[in-house]
């Protein structure tokens, strides 16, 4: 396997939001590269982590990482809604902290799953390759009113039905197979003036769209954290990192409405100027957590 790196985010403020120097069990509901995990595992001798991932490449490399933590860490392939089961499982009743951190990771940027526009890549976009539907299916075989609908809604583009329309009127001709294809559809349909000469592409937010859609990410996001808290100990928290506006919103409003759950903080927390400069892929993260206060 290629060597990539994930740094993880908001490190030493998750594991400070997550009370980690504290000792007990944590469950990282996005194991990913393991940095988060391992983080908690140095904070305290006696941590323990129980990681989930829907990515079984993710798991593998993270295994290798986590090696030396033999029994302290146990390591799950499931989604994080089916959090219960893998506690259940584990024998777990309650933890001390949940951590998410949403999203995608740099091995599937840096990998060949088609999540970005920039490189010539199979449209596929799952997280998850045991899964069926890819982005492939949803762009060539959603209806033009739905793919308008998904773009719109969890892309949040105004261009949504002329995209939707476009990609409808391409896919009669020929399927459309890469991302490069579906990149330069948006682009068509975007007046230049928008956004030419500017760093973000134009078919961004048609590809988030697309991928949360694939992976069913805010449905995820609605079951997962709700169950999660179910199991957090009083004192204990539950800690998101989001990438987005959208996954921020949705996130907030989750957290704000869970019983017995207090925010840690009012604001979010933002990586510092050094973390971005180090990881620009750090710019738009935000932390929220949220403490136990009532049994
Ligand atoms: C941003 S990365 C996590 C990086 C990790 N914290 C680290 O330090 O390396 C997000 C990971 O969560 C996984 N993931 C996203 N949604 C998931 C879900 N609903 N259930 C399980 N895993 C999920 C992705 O496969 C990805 O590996």
């Amino acid at each position: 396997m290629e060597e990539i790196y994930h740094p993880p985010v908001l490190l030493k403020e998750s594991l400070k939001v997550l009370k980690a120097e504290e000792g007990g069990v944590f469950v990282d509901a996005t194991l990913g590269g393991g940095g988060h995990t391992e983080a908690i595992l140095k904070a305290h001798p006696e941590n323990r982590v129980i990681a989930i991932d829907r990515d079984e490449e993710a798991i593998e490399r993270a295994m290798e990482r986590l090696k030396p933590y033999g029994d302290r860490v146990s390591i799950y392939h499931a989604n994080f809604s089916q959090i219960d089961r893998v506690l259940q499982m584990e024998g777990v009743e309650r933890v001390k902290g949940v951590l998410f951190d949403l999203g995608v990771s740099h091995f599937h940027l840096r990998g060949e799953r088609g999540f970005t526009v920039w490189k010539e890549q199979p449209l596929d976009m799952r997280m998850d390759r045991s899964q069926k539907l890819t982005a492939k299916e949803v762009v060539n075989e959603l209806s033009e009113r739905e793919l308008a609908r998904i773009i719109f809604r969890y892309g949040e583009e105004k261009f949504a039905r002329k995209i939707a329309s476009e990609i409808v009127k391409r896919r009669k001709r020929k399927p459309i197979e890469t991302t490069t294809e579906l990149a330069s559809i948006v682009e068509e349909v975007i007046p230049k003036k928008l956004w030419a000469g500017r760093k973000k592409h134009p078919a961004v937010k048609t590809f988030q769209a697309i991928r949360i859609y694939v992976n069913r990410e805010f449905e995820e996001i609605e079951t997962g954290i709700p169950k999660a808290a179910e199991f957090v100990e009083p004192g204990g928290r539950l800690a998101v990192i989001t990438f987005h506006s959208l996954e921020d919103r949705l996130v907030k409003n989750i957290l704000r409405n869970l019983e017995g759950f207090t925010p840690v903080t009012k604001k979010p927390i933002v990586p510092t100027e050094e973390e971005v400069v180090e990881n620009p892929a750090a710019r738009s993260a935000k932390l929220r957590a949220a403490e136990r206060v009532r049994p």
